[in-house]
């Protein structure tokens, strides 16, 4: 099949670097956003999201008359929607009373609606946001054979799941293995030929379903994965145990591999996507629900620690160190430290947090420092919540002179206990023993 014209559907961290790199190969791409703010910032070639290597392409792909950004969509070769599919702040499945969140498909419905008027036979069509098993064939499909036309028939239709890194989004784009799963195998053909524009991974091609389940197991392979080790922090605490150290012995073993513990899960992934499968069979994911319970119980035991460290946290300053959902990211989401923080607070403690990648931060009931110094300076202990690099790279004697606190806790093992035991530091570190 042949791509002249394009249109992506959805321009954040996914649908943007997709719709540039088309450009970047001679493909006229329309971008549609709903939010008219980001519409006119994309036609004037700036952007409005952080990912390295992002500005250029846009930039590049404005001047070179190939990207276009728009409210609506236009008649194409080909439609990709990449819009969100956040779980709803306030509605909650119930089985065997377990409460379960539920996935919000309302863009994905708004944005498969919006092609309707311009859908016409021969069309390839491809859901690229993560979604809940068979939303391709039971959500997608119904809503676009409104037009009169047959999805496998008279036009194609694909599930192609995005497996790409925040940081790494314009080059993994390219170099990832692509699944794609059609709805026929002549709409998988369509969309390997379309993706094989730009994609120099392998390019497997299956059905929907399975594609979709793909992209679901990834992720809750790695929540429940990190569960376990959470578990095994808090056993260790029990026990006297290092568990950092423990975990390092275990995984000499040639067919153990335990995951790093820690304040919890977050992100827009990991921490929603096992959800997906909770809220489609409830009955059958009793294992993956536990996970994600104890994933978001982590953050209770980081006060645990910092209050059997502390005492009483009433009037105590802590500085938070870290808020980001992970290391070297400037993305928030779902972030467990902001989960720590608010626990910290309701515990009376007065919190100081200092995220480095997002200084400018605006997080209900968190008040950031103007600087890392003022996070500090008047705490009575440092609490390590996300091992950024400059975090790590700390010099614990020349933090001494710049605080009061002589206690540190480290919640993510980014620190050396003997260094900051050194620079006379009480030191405490997540599942290493009481
Ligand atoms: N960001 C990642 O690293 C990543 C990785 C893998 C998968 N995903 C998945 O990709 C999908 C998109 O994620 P994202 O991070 O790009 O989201 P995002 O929030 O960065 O961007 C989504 C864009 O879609 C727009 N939008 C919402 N409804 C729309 C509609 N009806 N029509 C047109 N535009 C609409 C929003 O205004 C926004 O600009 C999600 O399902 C996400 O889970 C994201």
């Amino acid at each position: 099949m042949n791509f002249n014209k394009i249109c992506v559907i959805g321009l954040g961290y996914i649908g943007l670097p997709t719709a540039s790199t088309f450009a970047a190969q001679g493909v006229d791409v329309l971008g549609v956003d709903v939010n008219s703010s980001i519409i006119e910032t994309l036609n004037r070639g700036e952007i409005h999201i952080h990912e390295p290597g992002l500005r250029d392409a846009v930039t590049k792909a404005v001047q070179s008359g190939k990207f276009k950004a728009a409210l609506k969509p236009q008649e194409a070769d080909a439609f990709i929607i990449a819009v969100p599919t956040p779980f709803h702040e306030d509605k909650y499945g119930e089985y065997n009373g377990r409460t379960y969140k539920l996935a919000d498909m309302t863009a994905v419905i708004a944005a498969t609606e919006s092609i309707l008027p311009v859908l016409r036979k021969g069309n390839l069509v491809v859901l690229e946001s993560t979604s809940p098993p068979r939303t391709t064939i039971e959500l997608v499909a119904p809503i676009l054979e409104r037009s009169g036309l047959k999805a496998g028939t008279d036009f194609f239709l694909c599930y192609s799941p995005e497996r790409v890194l925040p940081g790494q989004i314009m080059r993994e784009l390219i170099e990832n293995a692509r699944v794609i799963g059609g709805v026929t195998p002549e709409s998988a053909q369509a969309g390997a030929d379309l993706y094989s524009i730009f994609v120099k991974g392998q390019i497997i091609k299956t059905d929907s379903s399975t594609a979709e389940m793909v992209k679901l197991m990834e992720n809750t392979y790695r929540d429940v994965n990190i569960a376990i080790a959470n578990e095994f922090s808090r056993l260790a605490d029990k026990f006297g145990v290092d568990v950092w150290e423990a975990i390092s012995i275990a995984n000499l073993h040639p067919r153990v591999k335990i995951l790093s513990p820690g304040p919890g899960v977050g992100g827009h992934c990991i921490s929603v996507d096992p959800w997906f499968f909770v809220e489609t069979a409830p009955e059958l994911t009793p294992l993956i629900y536990q996970s994600r319970q104890v994933n978001d119980a982590q953050p209770n035991f980081v006060v645990d620690i910092v209050q059997r460290t502390l005492g009483s946290l009433k009037g105590k300053t802590i500085a938070a160190l870290g808020l980001a959902y992970k290391p070297d990211v400037d993305d928030l989401r779902e972030s467990p430290a902001g989960g720590v923080v608010h626990l910290l607070q309701e515990q009376g403690a007065r919190v100081h947090a200092w995220e480095p990648f997002k200084p400018d931060a605006h997080l209900p009931g968190i008040s950031i420092a103007p600087a890392f110094e003022d996070a500090i300076r008047n705490a009575d202990a440092l609490l390590l919540l996300v091992k950024h690099s400059e975090f790590v790279s700390l010099v614990p004697a020349q933090v001494a002179q710049k605080t009061g606190a002589r206690i540190a806790i480290d919640a993510v093992n980014g620190w050396k206990k003997t260094e900051w035991q050194a620079a006379g530091f009480t030191f405490v570190r997540l599942g290493a023993g009481k």
